[in-house]
């Protein structure tokens, strides 16, 4: 589809001295790849200075124009073959690598291993071994370099591949070719080496060449995070850059993790005709068959390959944090589009690629490698970073620094769509005989969802029943639902986890959604601390959901105290109280805000009595 042409990111590493600037210099010139007039330049420099020309002149070249800023791209170099370009990752510093690597910053698909014939295996050839696997490359080529030096022995040759092949396997690498080198002449990069007519298989190159890309996202799943949703007209216009996978007008589009399905009607590409397809990488804009209420931070994919949908995961991370990442400590996780937060419930182990080891421990340290086991109150739609490069990577964010980034796994976890995903089956929606407008005309308003979300203690339940009495007394039908009260009845087996929470303000929202379909003006009063479970209920209800924000600070809350549990929460006699040892997540973008710090409970009252004459008093 696309005539882009396919490119694959490769790192090259080894001991210093076995001759990496040399191959790159050499592959930069045998496949052709050097610009016009560079080679000589070089070697006119060289002669000047009267010294030796050398290969590893042009990287030195290309890294001066770089510090330079003359180089347009100043942090990757290319070369090309006939089948795609190849970028070469700089991974100057060991940690630097490690960092980019697991945060995804630039990540490499490919490994060429370096090691000296003359020198054999050296620690930092082992170290680059365990890095490579735990960074989670599989496709390795090792060059054994400095095949001059051995006489271009096939005995010395077999006698290290045996060796490092061994050891490779043992930390559960295979690599998929072994190439006896002599970078400095070219032998075996492109060109078959004469001197070593012994080795009939692939040379460097060709090695590369018969690598599958990752950058073939095409080939992929398609997984489409949704950006932004736009309204034009009554037309909504979910918008997204495409991650991976392909998606055609008419395809039928599961939209995780709201399980949302719509089908495809249009595909608006910006500055170009409607397109019927759309591919990786490509910003496009979709509209849908049915009016779907899908935001930001959804991912779009096929219905039968359908991302993971889970509230907890393992990522294995590279801490950029200052302060050490702890058991227990609470981040915005950024994946894609969205960005929620999230727990660390463990820390399973922290690699120490020196030492080739990993341990368990307490605390993540600043430039450290660690598996955590993450946990998030929504629900999160993602990948295993195995099964996609895009989808498969999170970054974890502390107020406005990045503090981590890494790649996910599922393993001991299971994929949660199943519980999510509704399970009656074989139900067909019965029509009712009394209309939307006939209630209204009876009613003298419409129906609708007034959720009052803040901290305990902030004025919900207080202001929504002064509201119930006043709008009874004007004449609307309305009823409250209360946290405390629907907690004793509907809602008694639920508790004050992140997933019981969920499902007390899904069934709330479920809830008052039929309330508001009856014609009631309801009134919702519950902390329902999180911002997924609020737009959920704004879902189920639709066009007369206003929420409206109960605010006041901590600090007054606390004052005011007015069951005593905020004390209680300070003594740690209760888990997980809301704004003390658990998360609120403010609103957004509500309809309303009540700020109870300056207002009297009259002047609030007053507030939302007007909002409710204004929006929902029949008009003529
Ligand atoms: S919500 O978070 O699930 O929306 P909800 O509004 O139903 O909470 O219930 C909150 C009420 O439960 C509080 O007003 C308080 O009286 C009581 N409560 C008991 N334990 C907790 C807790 N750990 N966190 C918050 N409220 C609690």
């Amino acid at each position: 589809m696309s005539t882009e042409r396919d490119l694959m990111r490769i790192v090259i590493v080894g001991h210093v001295d076995h001759g990496k600037s040399t191959l790159v210099g050499r592959l930069f010139h045998d496949t052709g790849s050097l610009p016009d007039g560079k080679l000589e330049q070089i070697k006119a420099m060289c002669e000047r200075r009267g010294m030796p020309f050398e290969w590893a002149f042009l990287m030195d070249s290309f890294q001066s124009e770089r510090d330079q800023g003359i180089t347009i791209d100043t942090s990757q170099i290319w070369f090309k073959t006939p089948k795609r370009d190849y970028t070469i990752i700089d991974a100057p510093g060991h940690r630097e690598f490690i960092k980019n690597m697991i945060t995804g910053a630039a990540s490499a698909e490919a490994a060429i291993m370096l090691i000296d014939a003359s020198e054999g295996i050296r620690q930092q050839s082992r170290t680059h071994a365990f890095l490579l696997n735990l960074l989670g490359i599989r496709q390795i080529v090792v060059v054994v370099n400095k095949m001059d030096l051995v006489g271009g022995d096939e005995k010395t040759f077999q006698a290290i591949k045996a060796e490092y092949v061994r050891y490779l396997e043992e930390i559960g690498i295979a690599p998929n070719f072994v190439i006896p080198a002599i970078a400095r002449d070219g032998d075996n990069l492109v060109r078959r080496s004469e001197r070593m007519g012994w080795y009939n298989d692939a040379t460097l190159i060709a090695a590369l060449d018969s690598f599958r890309s990752q950058s073939d996202l095409a080939g992929l799943a398609l997984r489409l995070p949704i950006q932004d949703v736009y309204k034009f007209d009554d037309r909504r216009i979910l918008a997204g850059r495409i991650a991976s996978g392909c998606l055609k007008v008419g395809d039928r589009l599961l939209f995780s993790p709201s399980n949302k399905v719509a089908r495809v009607k249009s595909i608006e590409a910006w500055h170009a005709a409607e397109p019927d397809e759309a591919g990786p990488a490509q910003s496009i804009g979709i509209t849908t068959d049915e009016q779907i209420f899908v935001e930001r931070g959804e991912l779009a994919s096929h219905e039968t390959h359908a991302p993971i949908e889970t509230n907890v995961f393992r990522g294995r991370l590279f801490w950029l944090g200052r302060k050490p990442l702890t058991r227990g400590d609470s981040y915005r996780l950024r994946m894609q589009t969205r960005d929620v937060p999230v727990i660390v419930e463990a820390i399973e182990a922290i690699y120490d690629p020196d030492a080739l080891a990993q341990h368990p421990a307490d605390k993540v340290e600043r430039n450290e490698i660690a598996d955590v086991v993450l946990r998030s109150y929504a629900m999160l739609a993602l990948d295993e970073a195995d099964q996609n490069p895009r989808t498969g990577r999170f970054v974890l964010g502390d107020g406005a620094n990045i503090v981590a980034g890494g790649t996910i796994s599922m393993r001991g976890y299971a994929d949660q769509r199943k519980p999510v995903t509704a399970k009656s089956t074989n139900i067909t929606a019965v029509a009712h005989r009394v209309s939307n407008p006939q209630r209204i005309a009876r009613n003298g308003h419409k129906g609708g969802v007034l959720w009052f979300t803040g901290l305990s203690g902030a004025g919900k339940s207080t202001i929504a029943m002064a509201v119930e009495q006043e709008l009874f007394r004007r004449g609307y039908q309305t009823y409250v639902l209360d946290g405390d009260n629907v907690r004793r009845g509907l809602n008694s087996n639920l508790d004050f986890s992140p997933a019981d929470r969920a499902e007390n303000i899904r069934r709330v929202g479920e809830v008052a959604a039929l309330f508001a379909d009856s014609g009631l003006i309801v009134v919702t009063a519950f902390i329902s601390p999180y911002r997924a479970d609020r737009n959920r209920a704004r879902t189920a209800a639709g066009d007369g959901f206003h929420e409206i924000y109960i605010k006041a600070s901590l600090e007054t809350c606390e004052k005011r105290d007015p069951k005593g549990l905020y004390q209680k929460a300070r003594r740690g006699e209760i888990a997980d109280f809301t704004g003390i040892t658990a998360p609120y997540e403010t609103p957004e973008s509500p309809e309303l805000t009540i700020d109870t710090d300056r207002l009297a409970i009259e002047e609030s009252v007053a507030a939302v009595l007007d909002h409710v004459d204004r929006n929902f008093r029949k008009t003529a």
